[in-house]
């Protein structure tokens, strides 16, 4: 489907970092990255590489201490949300931009019934917008989310605490949470992680299906470049808190560029817990002192020299972060 892609969200050189005991562990480099209006956007890369912590920039929910915010803009319709006010943050949560989380035991507080959770969602969001809802109202939107989600018996659901539901079960809750006001941004943090493959593809497409018809953009993050491949337009790879790579989902994995993309697509399907061996020998490097230059170069089989002296940029022609494609320095 051709797509409106007048960007909604951008993100310009964040750069952020946490400080623990044995120091501040430089996390974020610097990344750039962007969300057109109903776009489909995939963000991969192996485990820690910062994923989350750009998801949580995104939404302004990274508790600061420990996190340290260096530099850079998360600009939402134009507008910074780093340098957001409390009160505009909120409004933006409750009307512009969802997420879903990888664990929804986490997402759900425990003492409250489902469709308390979900009524509430959906009275802050009209507060915001000055609507006005009965309860009847609010009911019926929440009984329609949950069976959205292909939710076996919506209105008995409604009655449940998190606790008497099963994985897929709190799964499609945290999914309905999402969707039960229309918001214009999904950010999907690995939304099915915990759940067994065939559910997790079920759960997938449904959440493809929704954002379609709704069309919301989604930033969807997960293990599986399958997944990625099926229900992403563009994809942005990202290695050690930077963006190494960027494109059209099928030109890019047909035909990856930066050396790390390469390795990564010969570990496919998974790239949790064990690291990429497979592909890559060596480990995401260690944040305290990360790599000069560019980071991927303690794993990279060209690394040259300048590659440990300076960051190769983003280049917006193509797309890669790689001295390789910089006719100027080879
Ligand atoms: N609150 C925190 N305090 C200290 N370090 C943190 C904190 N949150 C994240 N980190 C570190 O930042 C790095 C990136 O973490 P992040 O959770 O963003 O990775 P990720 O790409 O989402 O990984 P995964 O695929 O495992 O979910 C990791 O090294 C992690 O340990
Ligand atoms: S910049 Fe150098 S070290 Fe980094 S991926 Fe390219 S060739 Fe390898
Ligand atoms: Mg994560």
């Amino acid at each position: 489907m051709e797509r409106n892609m007048e960007s909604l969200v951008q993100v310009k050189g964040l750069s952020v970092g946490f400080r623990v005991f044995e120091g501040l562990l430089r996390v974020l480099d610097g990344i750039s990255l962007r969300i057109g209006q109903g776009e489909r956007v995939g963000l991969v890369g192996e485990t820690g590489c910062g994923k989350t912590t750009t998801v949580k920039s995104i939404l302004k929910v990274l508790p600061q201490p420990p996190a340290v915010i260096f530099g850079g803009e998360v600009l939402f319709r134009g507008k910074d949300v780093l340098r957001m006010g409390r009160r505009a943050v909120h409004q933006l949560r409750r009307s512009s931009v969802a997420a879903i989380f990888q664990d929804p035991l986490q997402a759900l507080n425990p003492v409250f019934t489902v469709g308390t959770q979900l009524s509430d969602i959906v009275r802050d969001w009209a507060a915001g917008t000055g609507k006005r809802l009965s309860k009847k109202e609010i009911f019926r939107r929440c009984v329609e989310a949950l069976a959205q989600t292909g939710m076996p018996d919506p209105e008995r659901i409604m009655t449940c605490y998190p606790i008497q539901l099963s994985g897929g079960m709190r799964q499609r809750v945290c999914i309905a949470e999402a969707l039960v006001r229309p918001v214009e941004l999904l950010l999907a943090d690995e939304p099915t992680t915990n759940l067994d493959v065939t559910i997790q593809d079920q759960i997938l497409r449904k959440l493809d299906e929704l954002v379609e018809e709704k069309g919301m953009s989604i930033l969807l993050i997960t293990h599986s470049l399958g997944v990625v491949m099926d229900l992403t337009e563009r994809v942005y790879i990202m290695y050690a808190g930077t963006i190494v790579e960027e494109g059209k989902t099928e030109e890019l994995f047909t035909n990856p560029k930066h050396p790390y993309t390469q390795g990564l697509l010969k570990s496919i399907p998974k790239l949790t817990g064990e690291g990429i061996s497979q592909g890559i020998p060596g480990r995401i490097p260690n944040y305290l002192h990360p790599p000069s230059g560019c980071r991927f170069h303690p794993r990279c089989e060209h690394v040259m020299p300048i590659c440990t002296q300076q960051k190769p940029p983003l280049t917006e022609s193509e797309g890669v972060a790689c001295h390789l494609y910089r006719g100027d320095v080879r």
